[in-house]
């Protein structure tokens, strides 16, 4: 089947790889050239792992071509999946001017008497479809469907997420389009994986609760953790305890400095101002957020009620990106604690195995080290903000000859206490 995808971010490009892998003729469209330029030649402006070689593989087949937006793709696609970015704007609810820039993009190349199936993974609050129907169908000279098909795609994991989905949301009314999705997802679908068809609207708001549950775990764990520290009480037996129980789950019960990332933060506050447009208000997302965004100053103060007054302080901050395996740094909460920390008077250093150029391009004045050993070198304080496995594995006995303090804050628990003070560190973690 011939299916373009515009929008070649996160989503875009890893539904075009996956697409044109399940043997798809898959047109890739962004309206940044240079962007299309590059991946034609199969360098891509993202990392997410295992991508650059399904793009490439799929590429050299010919199964997948990126291109600027134009007329004769959109004729001759049969499916036309919509995936351009929906960001928080600055009163926290959701900018969709690239959306419906996109759908303007669109309108123009629609022929006469064409039926089409328009079909957006963007995340965007309930209603929006039915506002890009009518935007599309305004004169009846064609007819145009649109379905609602949001993703749960992690970043790190995201082709993994795209080829062993835990469900498939469609959101249509229309019998055509729900046939035409059933055979673009052919292949999952004998797979076994599960597909929901359900009306747009559900689909549009399931996307914001999926996101909202889950970010609210992430809270949720956080502060128990809060109270195991100062109650004394351990938060991994009690993770073990809740996680047990299947109607809570084992997942998304790791305490840390708080979710980050480009889509629980602009997404929650979305769903809130979603929510109070339609009369409602969701307080108990409210909190979350409240909570969440608290963290990273609770978090920070740790680290400066510790900080010697008396001389100034080299701190050493490993792990910039919002999570272990991605180079993406949006809304990390490292950074609201990095902010707090360079107002105090330290030498700061960052570490980051794939985020740092992301980094820097936002901090270009805030010093990094490319190796981990001489990040650490000479640290008084050391804070560990993202679970990356070379931190796991650091050598700790090196880590003590080559620090020249002893404080090491560790929010992600990645540490056993037993083997950090044996090497004479004051050990700080979550919970524990
Ligand atoms: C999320 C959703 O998981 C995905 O389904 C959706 O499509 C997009 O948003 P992502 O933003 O890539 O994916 O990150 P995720 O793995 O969900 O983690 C989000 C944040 O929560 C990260 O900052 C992570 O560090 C934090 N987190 C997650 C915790 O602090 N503890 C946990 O146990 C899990």
């Amino acid at each position: 089947m011939k299916i373009s995808v515009i929008g070649c971010g996160y989503v875009g490009l890893v539904t075009a790889a996956c697409f044109s892998d399940f043997g798809h003729d898959v047109f890739c469209m962004d309206n940044q050239e240079e962007k299309i330029k590059k991946l034609n030649e199969g360098i891509i402006p993202i990392y997410e792992e295992n991508l650059d070689q399904l793009l490439n593989k799929n590429l050299k087949e010919d199964k997948l071509i990126f291109s600027l937006v134009n007329g004769d793709i959109i004729e001759k696609s049969e499916a036309i999946f919509i995936a351009v970015g929906t960001p928080m704007d600055i009163n926290g609810d959701t900018d969709l001017t690239i959306l419906y820039d996109c759908i303007q993009d669109i309108k123009v190349h629609l022929k006469k008497g064409r039926k089409k199936t328009l079909i957006i993974k963007s995340t965007i609050p309930v209603g929006t479809c039915e506002n890009i129907k009518s935007m599309l169908n305004d004169n009846q000279d064609y007819e145009i469907d649109v379905v609602s098909n949001p993703e749960f795609l992690r970043e790190g994991s995201a082709i993994k997420d795209f080829m062993n989905p835990d469900r498939i949301v469609i959101g249509t009314d229309n019998q055509r389009s729900i046939k035409l999705l059933k055979t673009i997802y052919k292949k999952q679908i004998d797979l076994g994986h599960k597909v929901i068809f359900t009306n747009i609207k559900s689909a549009e708001i399931a996307k914001y609760a999926s996101n909202s549950f889950l970010a609210m775990k992430v809270s949720f764990i956080n502060e128990i953790s809060d109270l195991c520290e100062t109650t004394g009480a351990d938060i991994d037996e009690v993770r073990n305890v809740i996680g047990s129980d299947k109607r809570i789950g084992d997942k998304f019960l790791e305490p840390g400095p708080g979710y980050g990332g480009s889509c629980f933060p602009k997404d929650l506050s979305s769903l809130v101002n979603i929510a109070k447009s339609y009369g409602n208000r969701i307080e108990i997302i409210e909190q979350v957020i409240e909570s969440n965004d608290y963290r990273k100053v609770k978090l920070a103060n740790r680290i400066i009620s510790k900080l010697n007054l008396n001389e100034i302080s080299n701190v050493t901050v490993l792990g910039v990106s919002f999570k272990a395996g991605t180079d993406d740094v949006r809304d990390s909460p490292a950074i609201p604690i990095i902010q707090q920390l360079i107002r105090k008077d330290i030498n700061l250093v960052v570490h980051d195995p794939m985020a740092l150029t992301n980094f820097s391009k936002l901090y270009p004045n805030i010093n990094t080290a490319l190796d981990l050993y001489d990040a650490v070198r000479g640290a008084d304080i050391l804070v560990i903000l993202t679970e990356w496995s070379i931190y796991r594995k650091i050598d700790i006995s090196k880590l003590a000859k080559l620090m020249k303090g002893n404080k090491i804050f560790d929010f992600r628990n990645i540490y056993s206490r037993e083997k950090i003070i044996i090497h004479g560190f004051e050990y700080e973690c979550l919970g524990r």
